[in-house]
């Protein structure tokens, strides 16, 4: 059975956001049509309807991005988008992303990240649209057993979060849905942690409020909207006691979801395979902080604290399989992730929100 689709339209969830939106500009430039939806929010509105970010990558690539405010919760709306488009490929991007907050609101991430890709996946099969790119995280490997971690890491296993918890139940539904469909095929791609921004500075991390994540956290400390960091971690078995955290260029990973877009075009598998998708360096909050006050000329003034209950004192995968299976592997460097994050606060210090 022939599944390659000669379709050129793809379907990004969640298309407007950090991850989507970094990843339509490789899209464009490989000769696809993006189409997205995204429920906005997490998204910066702009003056008509699309968002901001989708307006910077239009500039950017010179090119039309078709845009859909809609929730994934709206099934009929959902599916009048698909009556509307002939997609080769959906990435599903579309979710609540927050470690820390979720055990709070367990219910919303439950709606929004499971019954919403349950929703997406419905009307897929309905439309035979039967590719699918699954954005994952490296949270469902826990606390690793071994590093550096593989695909064969078990998952799942004493998961704290209820994001995390998310992440691992939709790739169960996925192995599902496979197992009873033969038509069906999906690339799982586990991200570790993505930083950085498009290297022009005009698209980038837009946390809404105060950031949770190292990076755009030290970048904030650097342009001076927040006085401190709590370095998290003093007595971590690593290089300084601080934690170690396997970064990754927003671009490289955007290029990777190309990347895993081109294999299933071009590949008649079927089935679910999870791929990670990160460098293979571990780096430490200390390095990070260091390179990323080397590259502002500006001082990241810390504190090292207690480490929360729980905590992981290191985490980097082996990227052997990316590269084996899609041909791809990451390029950018540590120095290219914290310039490219100070070129974008740099230029938009309070994010998009002040261009609207
Ligand atoms: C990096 C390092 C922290 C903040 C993320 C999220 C999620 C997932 C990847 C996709 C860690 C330390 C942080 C601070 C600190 N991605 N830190 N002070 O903790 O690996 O979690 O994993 O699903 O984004 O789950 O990433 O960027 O929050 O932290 O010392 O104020 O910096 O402990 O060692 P983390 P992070």
């Amino acid at each position: 059975m022939d599944n390659t689709s000669k379709s050129k339209f793809v379907l990004l969830t969640g298309g407007a956001g950090y991850i989507g939106s970094h990843t339509i500009i490789p899209l464009i430039e490989s000769g696809y049509e993006v189409v997205v939806i995204d429920n906005l929010f997490n998204a910066c509105k702009g003056e008509g309807e699309k968002p901001v970010s989708i307006l910077q990558v239009e500039k950017l690539t010179g090119k039309q991005v078709t845009f859909y405010a809609i929730d994934l919760l709206d099934y009929i709306l959902l599916s009048e988008v698909f009556d509307k488009h002939e997609f080769c490929c959906v990435i599903h991007f579309a979710g609540l992303k927050y470690s820390n907050e979720s055990c709070n609101i367990p219910l919303n991430y439950y709606k929004v990240n499971v019954c919403g890709s349950i929703n997406l996946f419905q009307v897929m099969m309905e439309h035979n649209v039967k590719r699918l790119v699954f954005s994952s995280s490296s949270t469902v490997y826990s606390e690793p057993h071994f590093l550096p971690i593989t695909e064969l890491h078990p998952v799942g296993q004493s998961l704290v979060n209820v994001y995390d918890k998310s992440k691992y139940y939709i790739e169960g539904i996925i192995q599902d849905l496979c197992n009873s469909d033969k038509e069906w095929f999906v690339i799982i791609l586990r991200y570790f942690n993505s930083v950085g921004a498009h290297s022009s500075g005009t698209l980038g991390e837009d946390p809404n409020g105060t950031p949770s994540n190292l990076m755009p956290y030290v970048a904030q400390v650097a342009v001076g909207k927040i006085q401190s960091l709590n370095v998290f971690g003093k007595h971590c078995s690593t290089i300084d006691g601080t934690g170690v955290r396997d970064y990754i260029h927003i671009m490289d990973l955007a290029e990777g979801h190309v990347s895993a877009l081109e294999k299933m075009q071009k590949s008649n598998d079927s089935g679910a395979i999870a791929i990670n998708l990160s460098t293979g360096n571990g780096y430490s909050v200390l390095q990070v902080i260091n390179m990323f006050s080397q590259v502002s000329k500006q001082e990241i003034k810390y504190e090292i604290v207690d480490c929360p209950n729980g905590y992981c004192d290191s985490s980097y995968c082996d990227a052997s399989f990316a590269k084996e299976y899609l041909g791809w592997e990451a390029k950018r460097t540590l120095k290219e992730m914290c310039e490219d994050t100070w070129r974008w606060l740099s230029l938009y210090p309070q994010g998009f929100s002040t261009t609207t």
